[in-house]
C-alpha cells in the first residue's frame, strides 16, 4: 500500500510491506549497504531507508543523486535513531536521475541564491516549512474568525477607489498604450478605457468589506492578495501581499484591540501545535530564541500606548543616549526603526500603539474630540514592526464628507461608502494583517522574499 511520509509517521504500519515515493535528500553508500533519506514534502520529518547491497540493481541505486526521484517498496520496521520507523528497501523505481547540474546541492545554499530559483526552492527544509506553517496560519485564520461568528467575504480585485489615499495603485487599462485617446480637453479618456473609467488594483478590502459589515452581516473579514505600488525595496514590503481584513459592526477600537490580540495567539497556538517540527527546525537555522519568545507571548498580554505616549518614550530615550537614524518629534509617523525599538527593546513584547495624528492616518479613521487624533491602532512586534494597521471607522456623515473634503478627495467617488454614514450607521471597526508578515513573526524568518511563493518587489517579478 501506498503512504504519503507524513502517515508514515502518523499510523507506523510496523511490520507492513508498504510504497513510499519522494525525492532523495541524501544517500550515503558502503559496500554492504546504502542510507537513503527520503521526503516527499508532507512532513518536516524525513524518511531513513536501508537499501542492501543484495538488491538486484544495488550499482544503479548507489549512482543516485541528491533531489532525484524514486519510489520504494520495503519493510517498515521500528527504529532506535532520530524518528521511530525507518524502512528496509526491497525495490527501488527511478523517476527521474538528476544530473550534477541540479542547482541545489547539499552544500550549505544562501537565501539570497534561493531566491534566484525561486521554482526549485521549495525542495529545501527551509522553504517546505516556511509554506507548511504559512498555510497552517491560513487555517488558522479562517477557524479563528469563524469562531468569533465573521462571515468571510472575497472583495474585489479590481477596484476604482483608492482605500487607504495614499495613491499607491496600480493601474489597470486595455487602452492602447501607443495611442491613448484623448477627451475634448486633452487629457486621457478613460471612458474609453474596459470599464468606463480608470480602475486600478486594490490596495486594501476595506471599504468594501465595511459595507457588509454596517447592517449587513455584521461581522466580516476579508484574505486576498493586495497590491501597493510604494517604491520600498525593503525586507518587509511587499508590491503583491496578502491582507487578512477583519471588520465588525458595534466594535469600538477597544474591541478591535482585544480582537487583534486573541487573533495573533491564536496564530501562535495553532502554529506550536501543528507545526512543531518546522518551527524547531526554522529556530535551530535562523533564531535560536524563536519558540521561547513565542510561548511567551501567547501567554502574556500586550502592551498598550497611545501615539502621544510612544513619542515621550522614544523623546526620553533619546536624552538617555539611544540612537535613531530619523529624528523623533509629534506628528511624524513612527518609523520601522522606532516601532522595532518599542516593540523589540522597550515593551518586549507586541505593543498596541492608538490614537496617531490625524493627519498621517487614513481619511476614513474615527476623529477624536482633540481636533488632533484618531482612533488609529498599530500592532507592532518584535523582529517585524508593522503587522498590524486598524482604527475605529469615522460613523458620522458629517465628519467623514468633511475629513474627505478636507483631504481633497473626490467625495462623489464614494457615495456608496459615505452612504453607509446615513442609512443604520452603527460605531464599527477594524483591522489589517500583513499575512505575510505574519509568517514572518512566527517562522522568525528575515525577509518578507522568503515567506511569499514568488515574490513581487519593485524591479522584480520573475516566475
Ligand atoms: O496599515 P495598512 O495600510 O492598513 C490597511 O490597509 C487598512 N485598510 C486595514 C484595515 O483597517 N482593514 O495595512 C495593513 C497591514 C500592515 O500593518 C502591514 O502588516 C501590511 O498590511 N502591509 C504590507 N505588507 C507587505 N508589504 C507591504 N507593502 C505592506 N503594506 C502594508
Ligand atoms: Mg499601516
Amino acid at each position: 500500500m501506498y503512504y504519503l511520509i507524513k502517515k508514515v509517521f502518523e499510523q507506523k504500519p510496523v511490520n507492513e510491506t508498504i510504497i513510499v515515493k519522494g525525492w532523495i535528500k541524501s544517500l550515503r553508500q558502503s559496500k554492504k549497504f546504502s542510507f537513503m533519506v527520503l521526503n516527499d514534502g508532507t512532513t518536516q520529518k524525513d524518511l531513513q531507508i536501508i537499501v542492501d547491497a543484495t538488491l538486484p540493481d544495488y550499482e544503479n541505486i548507489c549512482k543516485l543523486t541528491m533531489g532525484s526521484s524514486v519510489e520504494v517498496e520495503g519493510l517498515l520496521v521500528a527504529a532506535q535513531g532520530k524518528q521511530p520507523v525507518e524502512m528496509q528497501a526491497k525495490r527501488v523505481h527511478v523517476f527521474c536521475l538528476n544530473n550534477e547540474d541540479y542547482p541545489l546541492q547539499k552544500k550549505e545554499t544562501s537565501l539570497e541564491y534561493l531566491r534566484e530559483i525561486a521554482h526549485l526552492r521549495s525542495r529545501t527544509n527551509t522553504f517546505s516549512a516556511v509554506f507548511r506553517l504559512r498555510h497552517v496560519l491560513a487555517q488558522a485564520t479562517h477557524e479563528f474568525f469563524t469562531n468569533e461568528s465573521f462571515t468571510y467575504l472575497h472583495t474585489p480585485i479590481i477596484t476604482a477607489s483608492d482605500a487607504e489615499g495614499a495613491g499607491e495603485m496600480f493601474r489597470l487599462s486595455t487602452l492602447p498604450l501607443d495611442k491613448l485617446p484623448k477627451d475634448e480637453k486633452g487629457r486621457i479618456d478613460f471612458k474609453q478605457d474596459y470599464f468606463g473609467r480608470e480602475t486600478f488594483l486594490s490596495v486594501s478590502g476595506q471599504l468594501e468589506a465595511e459595507t457588509f459589515a454596517v447592517g449587513g452581516l455584521g461581522r466580516v473579514y476579508t484574505f486576498g492578495p493586495t497590491f501597493r505600488s510604494e517604491n520600498s525595496n525593503t525586507a518587509r514590503h511587499l508590491s503583491e501581499f496578502w491582507m487578512v481584513e477583519p471588520e465588525a459592526a458595534f466594535n469600538t477600537l477597544e474591541d478591535n484591540a482585544a480582537l487583534a490580540t486573541g487573533y495573533v495567539k491564536h496564530l501562535i497556538k495553532k502554529s506550536i501545535e501543528l507545526c512543531g517540527d518546522e518551527l524547531e527546525f526554522l529556530a535551530s537555522r535562523y533564531s535560536p530564541d524563536n519558540l521561547k519568545t513565542l510561548e511567551h507571548v501567547m501567554n502574556s498580554p500586550f502592551e498598550t500606548v497611545t501615539y502621544t505616549k510612544a513619542i515621550e518614550i522614544l523623546q526620553q530615550e533619546i536624552t538617555k543616549g539611544q540612537k535613531f537614524d530619523y529624528p523623533v518629534s509629534w506628528g511624524m509617523d513612527l518609523q520601522t526603526e522606532h516601532e522595532r525599538f518599542l516593540a523589540e527593546q522597550y515593551f518586549k513584547r507586541p505593543t498596541i500603539v492608538t490614537d496617531y495624528p490625524k493627519a498621517i492616518k487614513a481619511f476614513y479613521m474615527k476623529q477624536n474630540d482633540d481636533g488632533k487624533t484618531v482612533r488609529a491602532m498599530d500592532v507592532l512586534v518584535p523582529g517585524v514592526g508593522e503587522l498590524i494597521g486598524g482604527s475605529q471607522r469615522e460613523d458620522n456623515y458629517d465628519k467623514l464628507v468633511g475629513r474627505m473634503n478636507e483631504m481633497k478627495m473626490d467625495v462623489a467617488n464614494y457615495w456608496w461608502y459615505t452612504d453607509l454614514r446615513k442609512y443604520g450607521s452603527v460605531p464599527h471597526a477594524g483591522f489589517g494583517l500583513g499575512f505575510e508578515r505574519a509568517v514572518m513573526y512566527i517562522s522568525g524568518m528575515q525577509n518578507i522574499r522568503d515567506v511569499i511563493p514568488f515574490p513581487r518587489t519593485p524591479k522584480n517579478a520573475e516566475f
